[in-house]
């Protein structure tokens, strides 16, 4: 006899186990099946996220940006430190504790929200009277039925053709998150958002890092002024980027790696690295899930056919975060999950796309919420621009982190904000305030006429705000 649920969750990153966790709080019966294994092959709940993403990631650029003040930023606050040196191993075992601290919290969370937790894979068998069956395959085989599912199965780092990763020389962001020293060179295809971030981490660590980008602009999704800036930043640390290269032959033996590519001028350049991190995007995840068995509809890309409510072409099936449309980001997948739960209970579940911010945890940071310049331009919308550097900002000053600025866009006819680009100190905290602005329809001159306390990072808001309508107080 099958366990029967009100709703099953197949995934439980943070689209799913947060859609979980909603719909048990809104008093239905809740399964939620994730098959990720931690090192012993135990749960590892939290998905890409948690494991190999953004948790991760944030531990190791913290730890490599520890090591990068103490080598060249403590001394000018009149602190030595001699013979500074990075435990590699150490700093790679602090990061695994820190993951597994949040798949434990996951874990305990279901508990606390009374939802069963099925350590295997989730596919589908078929359909049942009022639902489906599914199966479970773990430690052993389950069957059990759901009214409602939720997919939420996430996405894998796409490899380029003829080159899989190994994870030992030809990383994707796996291997990239447990190198076990730091390479001498190291190459990384793709200067994206893990190309940056993971390029910065070895970088702070000694490596001599080259990214190979295959489009001739940098960042190309960011407001340009803001790009150009992130740019003259990574150029000064010495994060070398290759802009419009075409990438051809990668050998890969076990001394290393050897790419040979064409560059912008169309010359021909071999690179040899220890190790190279492929950083080119991530496909959409469906393996194992047999689709077929119940008719379900995929795109051209693999990714799960929804509507704007996340419900797939099968009645009682939704599907949420990266398997789907839209942004690979954790936050647009967990706000999938509740909405998606809220309208299995009947309510009305809301995502706005229009304000979901987007950060990059390099140094300095890079954040924006809404459209940039060029969109609107592109659009043909009416604008005025404001920004401020943080060279002007009394904090940034204190903390000796000056590098950039805060952009805020607002429409020219009703002054309301379209767009908030920071790249800058804190660009990650900084955007929160511009988001919850937008999120309610917030002018420019609100923004100005708010008291923001001194000193603090945010008052460069509340300046580009200001400038917005040319009347900055402090530049
Ligand atoms: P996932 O997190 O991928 O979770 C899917 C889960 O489903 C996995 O546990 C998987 O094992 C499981 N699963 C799949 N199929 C089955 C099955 N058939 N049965 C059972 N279980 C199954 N986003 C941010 O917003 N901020 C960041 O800082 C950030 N940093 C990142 C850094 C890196 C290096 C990477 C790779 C990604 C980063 N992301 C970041 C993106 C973020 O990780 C994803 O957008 C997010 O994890 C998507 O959540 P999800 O729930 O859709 O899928
Ligand atoms: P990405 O889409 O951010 O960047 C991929 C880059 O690779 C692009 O600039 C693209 O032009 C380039 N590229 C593609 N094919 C190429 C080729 N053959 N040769 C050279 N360059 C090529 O993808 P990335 O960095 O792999 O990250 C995947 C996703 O994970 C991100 O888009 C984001 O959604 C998520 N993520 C989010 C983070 C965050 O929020 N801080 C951190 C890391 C990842």
């Amino acid at each position: 006899m099958s366990k029967q649920f009100d709703v099953v969750v197949i995934g439980g990153g943070p689209g799913g186990y947060i859609a979980a966790i909603r719909a048990a709080q809104l008093g239905f019966q809740v399964a939620c099946i994730d098959e990720w294994k931690n090192a012993a092959g135990g749960p590892a709940p939290g998905g890409t996220c948690t494991n190999v993403g953004c948790i991760p990631s944030k531990a190791l650029l913290q730890s490599s940006e520890h090591f990068e003040h103490a080598n060249h930023h403590f001394a000018e606050h009149g602190i030595t430190a001699t013979d500074v040196k990075m435990d590699v191993t150490k700093m790679i075992a602090r990061k695994d504790t820190v993951v597994k601290q949040n798949n434990d919290g996951i874990l305990y969370l279901f508990k606390k929200n009374k939802v069963t937790f099925f350590h295997g894979r989730g596919s589908f068998a078929g359909k049942a009277e009022g639902g489906y069956t599914l199966n479970v395959a773990g430690k052993t085989e389950e069957s059990i039925t759901a009214k409602q599912v939720i997919i939420a199965t996430g996405s894998n780092a796409r490899a380029l053709p003829g080159t899989p990763f190994d994870e030992v020389n030809v990383l994707s962001n796996d291997g990239a998150l447990r190198v076990g020293a730091v390479p001498k060179k190291l190459a990384l295809i793709g200067s994206g958002v893990i190309g940056l971030e993971m390029g910065s981490v070895w970088r702070r660590l000694g490596a001599e890092v080259t990214i190979l980008e295959g489009l001739p602009t940098f960042l190309g999704a960011v407001d340009e002024q803001i790009a150009k800036e992130a740019k003259k930043a990574f150029d000064k640390q010495g994060l070398k980027i290759e802009l419009g290269v075409k990438v051809g032959e990668i050998v890969n033996d076990k001394n290393g790696v050897t790419v040979n590519y064409t560059n912008a001028k169309g010359e021909a350049v071999v690179l040899d690295a220890d190790k190279l991190i492929v950083s080119i995007g991530r496909v959409p995840n469906t393996i194992g899930l047999n689709t077929e068995a119940v008719g379900l509809q995929l795109d051209e890309r693999g990714a799960i056919v929804v509507d704007a409510d996340c419900k797939t072409n099968l009645p009682g099936v939704w599907a949420v975060g990266d398997v789907v449309r839209g942004p690979m980001l954790a936050h647009k997948a967990e706000e999938e999950g509740v909405a998606v739960a809220e309208r299995i209970a009947g309510q009305h579940g809301h995502v706005n796309f229009n304000t979901i911010p987007w950060v990059i945890y390099t140094s300095p940071e890079i954040a924006w919420v809404g459209r940039t310049e060029q969109q609107l331009k592109a659009d043909g919308v009416a604008y005025k621009a404001g920004s401020f550097p943080f060279l002007a900002n009394g904090r940034a000053r204190a903390l000796g982190d000056t590098t950039g600025m805060v952009k805020m866009l607002a429409d020219a006819t009703t002054d309301e904000i379209l767009g908030v680009h920071i790249v800058g100190p804190s660009a990650s905290e900084l955007i929160a305030e511009a988001v919850v602005a937008m999120e309610f329809r917030a002018s420019s001159e609100d923004i100005a006429r708010i008291c923001h306390a001194h000193p603090s990072l945010s008052e460069a808001t509340k300046e580009a705000a200001l400038a917005v309508d040319k009347r900055t107080l402090n530049f």
